[in-house]
């Protein structure tokens, strides 16, 4: 202060100075210290690795589809930040990195409560209207304090940070006045429960005073359990429904292209099977290093998006998903009779199964040349994530084993294990394996405006006797 900054006696033919990160005014401010910018850093980390938690373990039991696959989102998201904030905190003289330290307390029980939430509305409101504005907070405010010269890294990550803070936080403020239930009073407890965790431990970022603000455990008294059961919003019907082989029309070389694009799309759309099924192995594998989840996470949102991309394909051929059954026998199945490293093994076997010419690439193949440019673009991505998520599995599966191959004999007995009796889910009156083919396959129809094709409207091949991987099943299994 009283120091008159020196930006124009020295500034050349009036180009910016300091690399435009900050004008000499500011770079003058003496800010945080590194051990200061450490703390913070640190509680940044721990927010973000907790939110992680939540969305990753709340995506199974949560029906709504829309929170389902905004969850797998948003938990990828914080799992980069996670990564980020990692990275910085190592650069930071900062050895051993303590990065498994709870750093407060109250953060702890704030994040234990949003993670034990009861209600979807109670969660949500945790996520997005206490726990994310919090942390945007914290990280708008170290712009503000740090020295923007001196911690310029740490700025960018905030700042980059606070990009997708923002993109959460659309997201959920709809979702929260969505959901609002009518009781205001409840709600305003829970949010002033929350609150008041955050002033005990002096801010998200602890740069605030401490306040002592009486708080007992509400959710988290007893501690989180995962629910493993899936659950569904009502727009999804018939759950243990196999009445429908998409395998084998999409393999039969006499079936039109068009009618395999719809069974394209109605894989990808039940594929949101595999984020219910990848949340239970990330949340019931703990003691991994980061890049384990981070590399899961961001597996698990992929086929969120496979799901969506088959979603988006319905809609573009006036075809209402909402009347076919997508079907969650395998993530139920999976989920409750394996474990996590079984689930791991059935996942890697059958995503490196996709690898060879008659999987991924195949249906790009036929994407392309059934003249459906979407379904030609989608299988195209789809294949190049499946490509990235069979190296995710040699990385964080595979090298489990001795060798691959036992690593993928493995994987094929435990799904031998789950495959569920076609016939016994029909004489438990689960299902009766309806064909909904006919009204999919005559809808498209319309949309495009051809007759429907005798044959492809009368096909009629159920899971009675195959495996999605076409593989026979055996009478005991
Ligand atoms: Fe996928
Ligand atoms: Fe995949």
């Amino acid at each position: 202060m009283g120091v008159e900054p020196q930006q124009s006696s020295h500034a050349y033919k009036n180009l910016p100075p300091l690399a435009g990160v900050a004008a000499m005014e500011d770079a003058m401010r003496a800010g945080l210290s590194v051990e200061q910018c450490v703390a913070r850093l640190k509680r940044y980390h721990y927010a973000f690795k907790r939110l992680h938690q939540s969305f990753t373990a709340r995506i199974t039991a949560e029906p709504i589809y829309e929170l389902k696959t905004a969850f797998s989102l948003h938990a990828w998201l914080c799992a980069e930040h996670v990564q980020a904030m990692r990275d910085r905190i190592a650069e930071m003289r900062e050895p051993p990195l303590g990065l498994d330290v709870v750093p407060d307390e109250s953060l702890e029980i704030l994040f234990d409560e949003i993670l034990a939430a009861p209600t979807t509305e109670e969660l949500a409101l945790g996520l997005y209207d206490v726990a994310l504005p919090a942390l945007k907070g914290a990280l708008l405010r170290h712009i503000d304090e740090t020295n923007p010269l001196a911690d310029h890294p740490t700025v960018r990550l905030c700042r980059l940070a606070i990009i997708e803070i923002d993109d959460m936080l659309a997201f959920g403020s709809r979702a929260v006045s969505s959901l609002a239930n009518a009781e205001p009073q409840a709600t305003a407890a829970w949010v002033a429960l929350l609150n008041n965790l955050l002033a005990n431990g002096g801010g998200l970022d602890g740069a605030s005073t401490r306040e002592d603000r009486s708080v007992a455990r509400k959710y988290s008294a007893k501690p989180y359990v995962y629910d493993p059961v899936p659950r569904r919003d009502e727009r999804f019907v018939d759950p243990y429904n196999r009445g429908v082989n998409p395998e084998a029309l999409l393999y039969d070389e006499s079936m039109p292209t068009e009618a395999k694009v719809l069974m394209m799309f109605f894989k990808r759309l039940r594929e949101i099977d595999v984020p219910e099924m990848m949340a239970s192995i990330i949340t019931q594998t703990p003691g991994k290093p980061w890049g384990y989840y981070r590399e899961m996470s961001r597996q698990l949102w992929d086929e969120a998006r496979h799901a969506m991309m088959g979603e988006v394909g319905f809609i573009s051929l006036g075809v209402d998903w909402t009347k076919i059954p997508i079907t969650w026998t395998w993530s139920l199945n999976l989920n409750t009779q394996l474990g996590p490293m079984e689930r791991h093994g059935v996942l890697y076997f059958i995503e490196q199964g996709l690898m060879p010419r008659t999987g991924k690439r195949y249906e790009w193949e036929v994407g392309v040349a059934s003249g459906d440019a979407l379904a030609g673009l989608f299988q195209d991505y789809d294949w190049a994530d499946e490509v990235l998520h069979a190296a995710i599995g040699r990385t964080w599966y595979v090298k489990e084993f001795a060798s691959a191959k036992e690593a993928i004999a493995y994987g094929d007995e435990c799904w031998s294990k789950v495959v569920s009796d076609f016939h016994e889910l029909k004489e438990r009156g689960l299902t009766e394996h309806r064909n909904w083919w006919p009204e999919v396959y005559a809808q498209a129809c319309k949309h495009w405006g051809v007759e429907p094709d005798e044959r492809v409207l009368n096909y009629d091949v159920t899971y009675a006797n195959t495996r999605a991987d076409l593989k026979e099943i055996s009478a005991s299994g």
